[in-house]
């Protein structure tokens, strides 16, 4: 049977505060409609509707192309919210199950929904409600279980609709249900909004059943902090310790050390090979994936990039978007759509930019920054060096203080460095220029003109000397 899942994205969420809306809210790195809608894709739902009103725009870019929404014009209810994905395009025609999950309860996980299907099929029930025992269940809506056959739910009654007796119920409504579609459809057109706050109530729909004789059952999980909302910013602070304990609990099932699991927030598509060890304030997001036996060192950052086997990240680096090979060693370095083989090195304060290319063995090191430039096999770009626009050969050795001279003030233009050349330090190579292979160039050169092959080129004023100037200054005379 095929399954459906209608997200309800549409309201406001007030309490949080925010210009966003509230299912934009991120946690490790992913909003909290992207938690839901994930969570129903690894349970095998077959489509998915979100539900979007406020901040309509943010919210669909979030879906993207992953879902279909719909828009709910009013927010008159969830019994309306629902009717407007079931009405619309996206589930014309539907038959099946209907997973009804709220965009603001990023903790459900795949297997709970999994079984909110499977319950409600075996039992051919119009609906399965997740519920939950609470012992404060202020605010909930309550189950009132069938008297005469208690596996049965007769009604779900509002907080703010229950009598005395009723709000005594601890057996709270979770906010996700199963539904058969078309019993969902022909009952949700009765939904009224005769009640205390005069909304159209999906809950309404579990009554509507059982009076047409269709089972209404529940699964009631034991771990309530699945079914978490976020409705303020506590809340999403608590949402989020609860995932970070998920993640890193499993990593180190799988063999990880994380030093501070409390003080590592690792996102949930990270992956991080064995006998890694990862340092208290680690930051790593999106689609970041470490090799086995690699460290991550405290006060790093890293997103959606690629770490090989055994090297050594940190400490207080940031990484974006950066590829870094095996035994590598990378110390406060920041590097944005950049690319490092097998044994570089970076740091201490190295700044690569889009387009840096260490090969095997190169070295950026402390105070370099690098855009756009390939430093060749063993190379080595040891202090205080900017190389840009730049081809360079193996075993280079770049003097401290030198610099590509690659922008003229108009456009940017490009240097060429042959295999084996010394670069004395200070030289300012400007751009466009090219050094041939195994050149030598004198410190403090500037150079302007194509170097050939196993050439020296020095470029600088002689120095005069004045002996015993310095003396007779001294002595003020
Ligand atoms: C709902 C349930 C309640 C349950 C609780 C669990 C109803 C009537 N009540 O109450 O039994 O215990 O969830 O958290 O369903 N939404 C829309 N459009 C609307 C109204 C709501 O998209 O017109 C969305 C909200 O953004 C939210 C979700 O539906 O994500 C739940 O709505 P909300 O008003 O928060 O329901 P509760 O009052 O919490
Ligand atoms: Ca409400």
């Amino acid at each position: 049977m095929e399954t459906a899942a209608v997200i309800l994205a549409a309201g406001k969420g007030t309490r949080m505060k925010s210009k966003l809306p509230k299912v934009a809210h991120e946690i490790l790195g992913k909003p909290l409609l992207g938690w839901v809608l994930d969570s129903a894709r690894e349970a095998g739902v077959d489509r998915e509707v979100v539900v979007v009103g406020h901040g309509a725009e943010v919210v669909s870019q979030i879906v993207g192309e992953r879902a279909g929404t719909v828009m709910q014009e009013e927010l008159l209810g969830t019994a309306d919210a629902v009717r407007c994905a079931l009405e619309s395009d996206l589930l014309a025609g539907f038959s099946g199950n209907v997973l009804v999950l709220s965009g603001d309860c990023p903790l459900i996980s795949p297997t709970t929904l999994e079984s909110l299907v499977s319950v409600r099929e075996e039992a051919g029930a119009g609906a399965c409600v997740l519920t939950m025992e609470l012992d404060e269940p202020f605010g909930y809506g309550r189950i009132m279980r069938d008297a005469g056959s208690p596996d049965q739910v007769a009604r779900i009654v509002e907080q703010k609709d229950a009598s005395e007796d009723e709000a005594k119920v601890r057996e709270c409504n979770s906010g996700f249900y199963c539904f058969d579609a078309d019993a969902l459809r022909s009952a949700i057109h009765r939904v009224g909004s005769d009640n205390a706050q005069g909304e159209f109530y999906l809950t309404d729909v579990a009554a509507l059943m059982r009076e047409e004789g269709l089972p209404v059952v529940a699964v009631q999980t034991d771990d309530e902090t699945e079914c978490l909302g976020v409705n303020s910013r506590r809340q999403l602070a608590e949402a989020s310790a609860i995932m970070q304990r998920r993640i890193n609990e499993g990593l180190m099932d799988e063999g990880v050390t994380l030093v501070a699991p409390e003080l590592a927030w690792i996102g949930p598509d990270v992956r991080i090979g064995q006998d890694c060890v990862i340092s208290p304030m680690v930051e790593l997001l999106g689609e970041t994936r470490i090799g086995e036996g690699s460290k991550i060192l405290q006060n790093t950052r890293i997103e959606d990039s690629a770490i090989g086997e055994g090297s050594v990240v940190g400490p207080n680096t940031r990484l974006k978007d950066t590829e870094v090979g095996s035994g590598c060693a990378m110390d406060e370095t920041v590097s944005y759509e950049a690319k490092l083989e097998n044994g570089a090195t970076t740091g201490p304060r190295a700044y690569l930019r889009p387009g840096a290319h260490l090969l095997e063995g190169a070295k950026a090191g402390t105070h370099v920054e690098i855009k756009k430039s390939t430093i060749g096999k063993g190379s080595k770009v040891p202090h205080l060096s900017y190389i840009g626009d730049t081809t360079m050969g193996e075993g280079v050795n770049i003097g401290a203080g030198s610099i590509t001279c690659n922008y003229d003030g108009t456009h940017k233009h490009a240097t060429k460095i042959g295999d084996g050349v010394f670069v004395g330090s200070d030289t300012m190579m400007v751009a466009p220029v090219e050094i041939g292979d195994g050149a030598v160039i004198g410190a403090g050169s500037v150079v302007t003109r194509e170097i050939p092959a196993n050439s020296l080129a020095v470029a600088r004023a002689r120095e005069k000397i004045y002996e015993g100037w310095a003396e007779v200054r001294r002595k003020g005379k």
